[in-house]
């Protein structure tokens, strides 16, 4: 795959919150602009029918190039599965409007994005879009046999992908299952909570930006606070959101505490006082690489905000 390099610092910018709007909706969509979601993905897969796709199609041009101002919040869209006949028309209709980033649900393997990284050449050229400027968000484990070959996203997948995340709702339907978490709890059951850990531990591996996958209670906003923590805790960097509602308490939860800021200064501050120390002490605790490197990812995450 070739490497993208003019446009590698800006496509490794943070993102904490992403707002799913049904593409058809013209109400949702004006409600979304002055949300404070740092990513909005328009929708064209399940939260629209399918007698209403051309509408949202052509509702989503006209919103994308009217929005053409992406420096307070992305624009991306989700279009419909690469093995569907919809998904082809999906990105010839909306590349008119030049999303920051195209959501892909439901790939089977690192092969699905990488065809898309070849449609995408070939209209960002249509467009006059800089090439490779174009991102892809992956849903990666939307379907049993994804969940095989996640390897293939360590053989060689294309630079668009800057992040991935992961679903439950599908891949329930796709088990056979009939629910996804723990009954009475909100841990997720083995299946998914596999789902949740290939995803993440695949994004690391391949050095992108892990996403949380929805909390679909949405009035419950002291579960999703919960949910966000532990996504925290455990290495996302964003988390998506299906409500309004629910982008300020994510948005919160995945923004450094002063007191987690304050911590990584004084790590690279140590560390960069004493060349070539490979452990050290601080506070009465022993820092090393792996915290080091912890504290750099707190002050990239304190400071690659977009507002
Ligand atoms: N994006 C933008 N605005 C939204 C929104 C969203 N995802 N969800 C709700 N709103 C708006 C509503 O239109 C309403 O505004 P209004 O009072 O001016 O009409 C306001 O926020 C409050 O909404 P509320 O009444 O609490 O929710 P609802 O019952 O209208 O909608 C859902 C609930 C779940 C149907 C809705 O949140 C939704 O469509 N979510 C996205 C679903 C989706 O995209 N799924 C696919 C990804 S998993
Ligand atoms: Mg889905």
């Amino acid at each position: 795959m070739p490497a993208y390099s003019p446009y590698e610092e800006e496509a490794r910018m943070i993102l904490r919150s992403w707002l799913f709007v049904p593409g058809d909706s013209e109400r949702k969509l004006e409600k979304s602009r002055d949300n404070p979601a740092d990513a909005l993905i328009l929708d064209l897969e399940d939260a629209v029918s399918d007698t209403r796709q051309e509408v949202a199609r052509a509702m989503l041009q006209d919103y994308l190039k009217d929005r053409a101002d992406r420096s307070r919040q992305q624009l991306w869209v989700r279009i419909n599965p690469m093995d569907s006949p919809l998904a082809v028309d999906d990105l010839a209709a909306v590349m008119q409007g030049s999303p920051d980033g195209i959501c892909l649900p439901k790939p089977s393997s690192a092969a699905d994005v990488n065809r898309l990284d070849h449609y995408l050449g070939a209209l960002e050229a249509r467009e006059g879009i800089p090439q490779g400027t174009t991102r892809i968000l992956a849903i990666a484990t939307e379907t049993a046999d994804a969940l095989l070959r996640f390897g293939t996203y360590l053989d060689g997948v294309s630079k668009r992908l800057t992040a991935m995340t992961w679903g439950a709702e599908d891949l329930m339907a796709a088990m056979g299952a009939t629910t996804n978490r723990i009954p009475g709890s909100d841990t997720y059951d083995g299946p998914f909570a596999l789902a949740r850990s290939l995803a993440l531990t695949t994004a690391r591996a391949i050095d992108i930006q892990p996403v949380g996958g929805v909390y679909t209670d949405f009035r419950n906003d002291d579960g999703l606070a919960a949910e966000c923590a532990g996504d925290r805790r455990n290495g996302f960097v964003g988390k998506l959101a299906i409500h309004p509602n629910q982008v300020p308490i994510i948005n919160a939860a995945f923004t450094p505490t002063d007191e987690e800021v304050d911590w990584a200064r004084r790590v690279v501050a140590i560390f960069e006082e004493n060349p070539g120390a490979g452990a050290l002490s601080l506070d009465g605790k022993m820092l090393d690489m792996p915290h080091l490197k912890q504290a750099r990812d707190v002050i990239a995450l304190a400071s690659d905000r977009l507002h």
